[in-house]
Order: C-alpha cells, then structure tokens, then sequence
C-alpha cells in the first residue's frame, strides 16, 4: 500500500475520492453528511478541497491498493490568524468497507503527522461522533487525548435525531515535550 499526497485532485482522482466518500456516508458515518449522499454534493465537496488545496490551507492525504484509493484524510488550517500558525484539524479520515480493520486508517493518522510537523504544525484537533468505540479506540491507540463533548452536534438523518461530538487532541514535536 502507498499513502500519498495529492496537490490537485483531477478527474480521475475526484472520481475515486466521491465513491469512496459516498461509501462512507452509506456506512453511517458521522463525516459531514446525512445520508443518501448524492454524487452532485459528492462531487461539490471534493471541489470545494480541490479549492482549499490551491489556497494551501489543507493537506490531502490517500491510501492506494494497486492504483485504486481505499482511504483518505485531510489536514486543514486558515491563514487568517496569525496566532494559529501552529495547529490544524484533522478532517475526513474514511477507510473504504471492503479495505477496513487492516490498520490503514492508522498509517493514515502516522502519515498526516510527520506532513503537518513538516509545514510547522504541531497541535492537531479532530472530533468524532460521541461514544464511537471505533474512532475511540483508534484516536487514544496513537495518542489522542480527549478533552470533552458537545450534545447535539450533527444531525444523524433528516427527521430530528442528533449525536454528540468528543474532542480530541495530540501535540506533536516540540511542543509534545514541553507538554
Ligand atoms: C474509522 C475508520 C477510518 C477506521 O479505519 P480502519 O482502517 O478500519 O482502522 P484501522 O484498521 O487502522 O484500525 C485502527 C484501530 O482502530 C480501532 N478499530 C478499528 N476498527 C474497529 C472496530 N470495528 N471496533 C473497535 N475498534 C476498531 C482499533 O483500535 C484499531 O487498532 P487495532 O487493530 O490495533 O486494535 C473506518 O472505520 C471508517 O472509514 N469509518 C467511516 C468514516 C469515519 O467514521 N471516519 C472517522 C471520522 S471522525
């Protein structure tokens, strides 16, 4: 398997990346969605990161089987505030189905770590759907800390339920010492 970083997402990629996130989405995952998520919103979505990749305020990160894309992960800060030079959210981590719970989603995790240290990013914040055990598990495995909940954040479906999310957080390089 190779994880590589993509600059520009082009048609072939942007194809692979909207399947994949729709597998997501019909998995039932909390990753910005209700779902049915159509291919227009699909592809709306991955033209909005292509955007941001231009910008140079995301990382893009894919897992690659024998040429196809089985996973995914963002990292993604602003340039707006100076005083935030240091931190990013890691965003829309996704394993396809059929390539789960073979420790892809981990090496994607390793990866984006050793790219945002690179550009100087050393505090990095996710957040998940409460009481997830697999993104629990996964996060605290590699030294996610959890810092606490928000009821009510996403909606789950188009008829009034809700789940919570959990932030997390992990320092790396220097300031994972100083901590
Ligand atoms: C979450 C997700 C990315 C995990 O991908 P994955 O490649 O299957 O995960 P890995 O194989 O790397 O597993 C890493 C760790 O996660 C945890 N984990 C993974 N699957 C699990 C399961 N079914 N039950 C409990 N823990 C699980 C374990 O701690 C595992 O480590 P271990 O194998 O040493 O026990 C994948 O399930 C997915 O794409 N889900 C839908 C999208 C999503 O929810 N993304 C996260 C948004 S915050």
């Amino acid at each position: 398997m190779d994880i590589v970083s993509i600059n520009s997402i082009d048609d072939s990629i942007k194809e692979q990346l909207v399947n994949l996130l729709i597998d997501g989405v019909e998995s039932k995952a909390a990753i910005g969605f209700v779902y049915p998520l159509s291919r227009e919103k699909a592809i709306e979505f991955w033209d909005k990161v292509n955007q941001e990749l231009k910008v140079g305020t995301k990382i893009l990160l894919v897992s690659k089987i024998e040429g196809s894309i089985v996973g995914t992960i963002q990292c993604s800060w602003t340039n707006t505030y100076s005083n935030a030079k240091h931190r990013c959210e890691i965003q829309k981590l996704i394993v396809h189905t059929t390539h789960r719970k073979k420790g892809i989603a981990k090496l994607l995790l390793k990866e984006i770590e050793k790219y945002s240290l690179s550009i100087g990013k050393e505090l990095l914040i996710l957040d998940t759907r409460s009481g997830d055990p697999v993104t629990y598990n996964l996060y605290k495995s590699i030294g996610y800390i959890e810092v606490g909940s928000i009821p009510y954040f996403a909606s789950e479906s188009n008829v009034g339920e809700y789940s919570g999310t959990t932030i997390f957080y992990k320092l790396i390089g220097n300031m994972s010492t100083k901590n």
